[in-house]
């Protein structure tokens, strides 16, 4: 599959089979974050891998959006190792969220469903991991077969025109 065709194929899926993924995939969803680039290569990300019935229920404490997926992703920056410029600006988040685009596509390529999340506590994961102070979650990343039912939500479709988003000059 081309990358275009990929990055057409990729919708945000709400609805999983109950199928588990094997740590084949898990590991090929990982090595394709540690593939993204991140500001002067500091990889300040750190991923947690929720695939106990415990850190399931952590998710749900979290989050109404797990949308019956088996396994989730919850993507983190340490904001100690992340690149900082010369006026304070933090590359975490910039850094984490490539990391999450990676995984969302190696998903897709894999036959796999995911979706973004961003309605979740970080307070209630940063009190039931024990995240240290510097350990920043910045989303939440439902991960397993989409249902047979799933279909993507209306807004995947709508997509504004390129002359609206881009400036040639
Ligand atoms: C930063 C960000 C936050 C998002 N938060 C949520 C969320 O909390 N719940 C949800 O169901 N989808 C969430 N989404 C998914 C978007 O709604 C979705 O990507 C968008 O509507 C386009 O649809 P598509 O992914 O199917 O192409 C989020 C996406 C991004 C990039």
């Amino acid at each position: 599959m081309d990358f275009l065709t990929l990055s057409k194929k990729r919708y945000s899926v709400r609805s999983y089979a109950e199928t588990p993924v094997s740590d084949e995939l898990i590991e090929k969803l990982l090595l394709a974050a540690q593939n993204a680039p991140t500001a002067h290569n500091n990889q300040p990300q750190i991923i947690y891998v929720m695939r106990s019935q415990e850190a399931l229920d952590i998710v749900d404490a979290s989050t109404r959006a797990r949308f019956g997926a088996p396994l989730v992703f919850v993507v983190c920056y340490d904001n100690v190792l992340s690149w900082k410029s010369k006026d304070g600006r933090d590359s975490g988040i910039v850094d984490a969220s490539i990391v999450a685009t990676h995984i969302l596509l190696e998903a897709t390529d894999l036959g796999l469903g995911s979706v973004w999340v961003g309605l979740f506590k970080p307070d209630i994961l940063r009190e039931k991991l024990e995240l240290p102070e510097n350990i920043i979650p910045v989303c939440v990343l439902p991960m397993g077969y989409a249902s047979e039912t799933s279909v993507p939500l209306n807004l995947h479709d709508q997509r504004r025109p390129l002359s609206e988003t881009v400036r040639f000059l």
